[in-house]
């Protein structure tokens, strides 16, 4: 999996390792220099089989737009083939999500390079260990207060950006020095077409709140989300766009 990626130059060494679950693989990478990085991690998404059609109707509704035909019928048919584009449009939309919020100055990690079914990214972390997740950091209650209102900023960001993450929890989000960064974002979607993103953004901000209730946080997630989704509404995101373009 990794071979092209040495044979292009983007990576020197495989240091080791990192996670290895249902749906990726992360290894630590000594990056080539035409990366401009150090270290990097590599995601290497799993076999078409392990992420395939379960509950991908809910984060592609509206966003097969520019699909050819015979590969939009051949993902509702849910043939071999249906599943391989599907995985490729995974790793894409994380690549693509990627790009467009570190763009926009969002904390997430540089995506540096696509190679197959890799995603190679900037590491969260140094060379002896990896970032944390945010499930295994404590903090006093006033530090975890502002923890949650900057990631509340984050997904407000996010939002304004057309992006509502959709598997945002505390396992999704890295602490490095004390700054949250938030990765995994191949399930995202765009608001201006996906019908379930309203419903999604509620379910990242009650995830994310749930973890932050437990330290002793108190906020009212629901009304955040409704107070985003409403600046949001009232934002230029439909300007330029078609008469009734929101909905396919
Ligand atoms: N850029 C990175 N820097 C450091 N660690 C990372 C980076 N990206 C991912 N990881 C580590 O790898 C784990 C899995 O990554 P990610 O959440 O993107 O994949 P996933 O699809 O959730 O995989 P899984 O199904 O195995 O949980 C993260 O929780 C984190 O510990
Ligand atoms: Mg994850």
């Amino acid at each position: 999996m990794l071979e092209p990626l040495f044979d292009d130059g983007w990576i020197e060494e495989v240091i080791r390792p990192v996670k290895s679950g249902k749906e990726a693989s992360v290894y630590l990478c000594r990056a080539g220099a035409r990366t401009g990085e150090e270290l990097v991690a590599a995601k290497v998404y799993r076999s078409p089989e392990n992420r395939g059609f379960k509950n991908a109707a809910v984060y592609w509704e509206g966003g097969t737009r520019g699909w050819n035909a015979h590969d939009l019928r051949a993902t509702k048919k849910r043939s071999g083939w249906g599943k391989t584009v599907l995985f490729g449009a995974w790793i894409l939309r994380e690549n693509e999500t990627l790009e467009a919020l570190h763009r926009a100055g969002a904390n997430v990690p540089r995506p540096i390079a696509q190679v197959g079914s890799v995603l190679l990214m900037s590491w969260v972390g140094d060379e002896e260990e990896a970032a944390p997740q945010l499930r295994q950091v404590r903090w006093d209650r006033a530090r975890a207060g502002r923890i949650f209102d900057f990631l509340v900023g984050q997904v407000e960001l996010w939002l304004a950006n057309d992006i509502v993450h959709a598997d945002l929890s505390e396992y999704n989000v890295l602490v490095w020095r004390g700054r949250p960064v938030v990765i995994d974002f191949p399930q995202a979607v765009d608001p201006r077409f996906n019908r379930n993103a309203y419903s999604l953004l509620q379910r990242d901000l009650a995830n994310l709140y749930r973890h932050f209730e437990r330290l002793g946080v108190r906020r009212d997630p629901r009304a955040l989300s409704a107070a985003l989704w409403e600046r949001w509404l009232h934002s230029d995101a439909w300007l330029g766009m078609p008469e009734g373009a929101p909905v396919e």
